[in-house]
C-alpha cells in the first residue's frame, strides 16, 4: 500500500474501508426516472455521496444542419459538473476532464444504442453532477442510459458502470473521492449488462494482468446489480403511467 494510503487509513485492521465498507461492496444506489418535465427521458442518480441527472433530448433535428450524419443518429454528450458539486468551487467553463468524460460517456453508451435507427437526428445527452464524491463518470453512465431509454430511445442494452480501485494489493469496488484520491489505482468499467460486452475500460495506476481478470469479474457482478436498479426504475415510473399518473 503506498505510504499515502497508509497515511489516510484506507483500510483498518478488519479490512473495512473508510466509509466502513468491505472491498466487495458498493456504495447505496438510488434511481429516479422521469423527474424533468421538459426532456423527452431524465434519470436521477445518487450513488453514496454523488448526486448525478441527466436529460436526453431527442431524437431531433440536428443544428446546425451540416453536422447530420446521413445513415445515423448523431450522440452528442456533455458531462458538467456544478461550480458547488466539489470542495473547491469548480469554474463553470468546461474544464480537459469534462470534455474528456463527455467523450468517455458518449463511447460508453453509442454501442447499446440503434443511431441507424435515426438516420439524421441528434440525441442529446446533458448529463449535471450535482454533488460528486469519486465516480462521477460510472453515476452519470448510469443516469444517462436510463434516461435514454426513458426517452424511449430504441437500445441493444442498457449500459450499467462501476469503478474498480486498488489499494495496496487489495481490489475494491466503487471508490470513493477519498480511495481515489489516495489510492494506488482506478479502473473505470461499463458493460452492456445482458449481453456481457465491455463498453468503457479505462485504467488509471499499475494492475497485473491477473487483477484485470479479477476487477472484470468484480464489476461485471455488480454491473449486473446496477441494471436491476435500472430496470426497477423505469418500471416503477411505467407502472405508475399506467396508473393514469402523469410522470416527466
Ligand atoms: O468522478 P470520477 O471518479 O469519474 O473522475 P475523477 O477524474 O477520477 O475524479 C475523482 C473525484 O475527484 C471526483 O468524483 C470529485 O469528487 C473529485 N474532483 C474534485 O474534487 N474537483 C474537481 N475539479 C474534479 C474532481
Amino acid at each position: 500500500m503506498s505510504r499515502k494510503a497508509q497515511a489516510v487509513k484506507l483500510l483498518d485492521e478488519q479490512g473495512r474501508r473508510v466509509d466502513g465498507r468491505l472491498p466487495d461492496e458498493m456504495r447505496p444506489l438510488k434511481i429516479e426516472v422521469g423527474k424533468l418535465k421538459n426532456a423527452d427521458g431524465s434519470a436521477y442518480v445518487e450513488l453514496g455521496n454523488n448526486k448525478v441527472i441527466a436529460a436526453v433530448y431527442g431524437p431531433r433535428e440536428v443544428v446546425p444542419r451540416h453536422e447530420a450524419l446521413p445513415d445515423r443518429a448523431l450522440l452528442r454528450c456533455r458531462y458538467s459538473m456544478l461550480p458547488f458539486s466539489v470542495a473547491e468551487r469548480k469554474s463553470p467553463q468546461p474544464t480537459r476532464r469534462e470534455i474528456e468524460i463527455s467523450k468517455v460517456v458518449r463511447e460508453a453508451l453509442a454501442p447499446a444504442i440503434f443511431l441507424e435507427e435515426y438516420p439524421r437526428t441528434a440525441i442529446d445527452v446533458y448529463i449535471h453532477v450535482i454533488e460528486a464524491d469519486g465516480g462521477t463518470r460510472t453515476a452519470s453512465i448510469i443516469a444517462a442510459a436510463t434516461a435514454l431509454a426513458d426517452a424511449g430511445v430504441a437500445m441493444r442494452d442498457l449500459v450499467a458502470a462501476v469503478a474498480i480501485g486498488k489499494i495496496g494489493e487489495v481490489l475494491v469496488v466503487d471508490i470513493n473521492g477519498l480511495e481515489d484520491q489516495y489510492g494506488d489505482g482506478d479502473m473505470p468499467i461499463a458493460m452492456m449488462p445482458q449481453l456481457g460486452e465491455v463498453t468503457l475500460l479505462q485504467a488509471d495506476g499499475v494492475f497485473k494482468p491477473e487483477e484485470i481478470k479479477r476487477a472484470l469479474e468484480m464489476a461485471s457482478k455488480h454491473i449486473r446489480y446496477i441494471h436491476s436498479v435500472q430496470v426497477r426504475a423505469l418500471k416503477e415510473t411505467y407502472a405508475k403511467v399506467e396508473e393514469g399518473e402523469v410522470v416527466g
